[in-house]
């Protein structure tokens, strides 16, 4: 078989992985990739150009294309590929509305009792300013309706702050709406769905602070780990039940086929589990820590979301944990530097997987190229021993204004007692 993946960050390094990997694959291409994936498997071209991404898939026999990121799902890159008949992992362009649109998911989850925050729209700046001067909680959570790569979001503390965020966020007629601020610990469940069933992979918690304690400002991901203990098999049960089921089928009675994967990042608190967001791909770094775990060949699962025919004990995991640190570039998520040599990735224990994000290879060497840089994986038998794997090595690998969290894996220690 041969796949093309598209997008360049670890979370696609990760895909390029697993398929080889596990068997699933002859050959893997990735556009455009990163500094992991051998030149020869690099594809320069942009993932906004769906026409030269059919026409390489034709020139080279992809069997499958396998979608990363979102703003091509959210383009309709599968309705595209689906047009010029060619295999495609991931939501059509009306099911990527889920994470494209925080109205619209908003709308279905309320008219189908999916649990999530209380929320009021707001289509003008003058309606949602006097809703925040008449507001007395805080904090709230305000968000923007559209995709803002992580920018869309803002949870002010104060009036001030809230009357800030709107100056430097909101345009006069953007769609908004204010959400109630719900406390707890956060998890992400990721279910893969044909269209009509959808089963869950293993729950993995992602980092989303730069700095230790989950202080600082938001970032794409700082590290995961999974299993993560905060969700029980009760609580499992009940993301599918309640969750997962429910958003699959409320989309099908829209008249929407949700295929690929479904991610439901959650808020717990006591017994009470609520959907904070979807997105429409998996999540990265989550998917790094959830693909060592797999059981079985990706690619049957794959396919078997295409072609409609997956069924709840298709997905089985190990039983092991998996821990993942993200290393950044000095200033991130603010302005950072590119072009810095990386060294050490040679000397890594081959119980390490490192996978790539930022980075470029150069005449045999490696350099930065983003804010995220590179992922540092472990397995072990429990997740201390995945995390000691883990930062025992990391400090082998330098680069110039290096810097990673120290507290990946801490939150969960606490259920694990
Ligand atoms: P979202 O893109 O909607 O997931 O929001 C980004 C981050 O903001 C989430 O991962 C949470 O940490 C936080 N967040 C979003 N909605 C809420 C909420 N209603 N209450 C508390 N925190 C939230
Ligand atoms: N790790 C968060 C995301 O992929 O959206």
């Amino acid at each position: 078989m041969k796949y093309l993946i598209i997008g360049s960050g670890g979370r696609e390094h990760a895909l390029y992985w697993r398929l080889l990997h596990d068997k699933s694959a002859d050959e893997v291409f990735v556009a455009p990739g990163n500094g992991g994936v051998p030149d020869k498997y690099r594809v320069n071209i942009k993932q906004e150009d769906f026409k030269s991404i059919s026409g390489f898939c034709t020139d080279k026999n992809i069997d499958i294309v396998v979608v990363g990121p979102e703003a091509p799902l959210v383009a309709g890159i599968v309705d595209h590929l689906k047009n010029e008949k060619i295999p495609a992992f991931g939501p059509v362009q009306k099911a990527a509305m889920l994470e494209g649109s925080k109205l619209f998911a908003k709308t279905i989850m309320n008219k189908y009792n999916i649990p999530t925050a209380g929320y009021n729209e707001f289509s003008n700046k003058n309606d949602l300013m006097d809703f925040i001067n008449s507001r007395q909680e805080f904090p709230i959570v305000i968000k923007l309706d559209g995709l803002a790569a992580g920018k869309g979001v803002g949870i002010p503390e104060s009036k001030k702050e809230a009357l800030d965020f709107i100056k430097d966020n909101v345009t006069e007629n953007a769609k908004v709406f204010v959400e109630d601020f719900l406390e707890g610990e956060e998890a992400s469940v990721l279910g893969i769905s044909d269209g009509e069933t959808v089963v869950p992979l293993t729950a993995a918690q992602d980092h989303k602070r730069i700095f230790d304690g989950d202080k600082g400002p938001n970032t794409g991901g700082m590290g995961a780990y999974a299993p993560a203990p905060v969700m029980n098999s009760e609580s499992m049960k009940r993301v599918q039940a309640e969750i997962l089921t429910p958003t699959i089928r409320a989309m099908r009675e829209e008249g929407i086929i949700f295929k690929g994967v479904l991610y439901a990042g959650l808020m717990l608190k006591g017994d009470q589990i609520k959907v904070l967001e979807f997105n429409a791909r998996f999540g990265d770094p989550e998917v790094q820590v959830i693909l060592p775990l797999l059981n079985g060949r990706l690619g049957d699962i794959i396919e078997k979301s295409i072609n409609g025919n997956l069924n709840a004990g298709d997905i089985t995991f190990s039983g092991k944990s998996a821990i993942t640190v993200v290393m950044s570039s000095g200033g991130y998520p603010g302005p950072y530097e590119k072009g810095k040599e990386i060294t050490g990735l040679d000397s890594l224990s081959d119980e390490i997987i490192a996978f790539h994000a930022g980075t470029e290879l150069k005449g045999g060497k490696t350099f930065t190229n983003g804010g995220r840089v590179l992922n540092i994986t472990a397995m072990g038998n429990s997740l201390i021993e995945a995390k000691n794997k883990v930062y025992n090595e990391i400090e082998k690998i330098k680069f110039d204004g290096v810097f990673y969290r120290k507290d990946i894996g801490n939150k969960a220690l606490k259920f694990l007692e």
